[in-house]
């Protein structure tokens, strides 16, 4: 396994399938590389601790940085290596020029519009998109993967990256990939931030998943959204939000007939989890394939 620090060393994995990350990693990362080994392509993971996808309130000097872990679990993971550049390597202008590029920089309307992610960190989506393109810009990848746990954060690549191959072929034929949200053994989404979560904590975070499943059986998405607030706020938790939308632009809908999805935003003491779930397609009287 190798540790690449400098970006002359990535020609030999230029093509590769890349699973970008910020470390700290657990099993959902572990899964990404092992959905992407085995496609004929080196695969490279990217440990970076992205400064300006924080607000200065947020914990980026508070965050994990476990890289010998995190080395050792892609390896056993089927990575072929780790990238993990120095702050001067990505942002080699500095990082106040990069937090104005971040500010400025051009989002595709999924980034801006929801008010999700969007509402509460409106400067997360500039740094993730800068961070991202500039690591697709050093190891040119034939593909990239990102979890739908961070269902806007995927939405928003996805469209980054087809604007861009709109606008002038940047990234070539680069395709972004989709993977599952990988579950502890009873439900709970797996994320760095549940090392935060003290046992009773642990159990209350439970809620989420359910509030998600309560609302897959809801009779119409306001009905979803008032199950999952009335869940969520039964054990505790602070809601940020707890809505369902458009699964492709992730405005606000009110009937099952589009493709949906629930998507949950909340605190319990100082942790801010998220989790959100596909919603069953339900076709209505008078709708394509429906009864009427
Ligand atoms: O999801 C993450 O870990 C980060 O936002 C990403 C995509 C690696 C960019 O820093």
């Amino acid at each position: 396994m190798q540790v690449l620090h400098a970006p002359e060393q990535l020609a030999p994995y230029f093509g590769c399938a890349l699973v970008p990350t910020m470390g700290a990693l657990h099993a959902g990362h572990g899964a990404l590389m092992r959905r992407m080994s085995g496609r004929g392509m080196p695969v490279l993971a990217t440990v970076f601790v992205n400064p300006t996808q924080f607000a200065p309130r947020e914990d980026f000097a508070k965050y994990p940085r476990t890289l010998a872990d995190d080395v050792k679990l892609a390896e056993e993971c089927g990575a072929d290596a780790v990238f993990a550049p120095t702050a001067e390597t990505i942002y080699p202008f500095g990082l106040d020029a990069a937090r104005a590029e971040a500010a400025a920089w051009p989002l595709p309307d999924v980034a801006h519009q929801p008010r999700l992610e969007d509402a509460s960190r409106p400067t997360h989506f500039g740094g993730v998109c800068q961070v991202v393109a500039r690591l697709f810009d050093l190891t040119q990848p034939a593909m990239a993967v990102f979890g739908e746990k961070d269902f806007q954060q995927l939405r928003v690549l996805e469209d980054m990256a087809a604007m861009a191959r709109a606008a002038n072929g940047r990234w070539g034929s680069l395709v972004i990939e989709a993977a599952p949200t990988v579950r502890e053994h009873d439900g709970l989404a797996m994320s760095s931030r549940n090392r935060y979560l003290q046992p009773e904590q642990r159990d209350r975070a439970l809620a989420l998943v359910r509030a998600l499943q309560h609302a897959a059986a809801a009779t119409d998405p306001p009905s979803a959204e008032r199950i999952m607030r009335t869940t969520l706020e039964a054990h505790g938790l602070t809601v940020d939000y707890a809505v369902v939308r458009h699964a492709s632009t992730l405005l606000p809908v009110t009937s099952w007939h589009a493709p949906t999805r629930a998507l949950i935003a909340a605190r319990i003491g100082d942790v801010r989890l998220i989790d959100n779930m596909s919603m069953p397609i339900r076709a209505g009287l008078g709708e394509p394939g429906g009864q009427g």
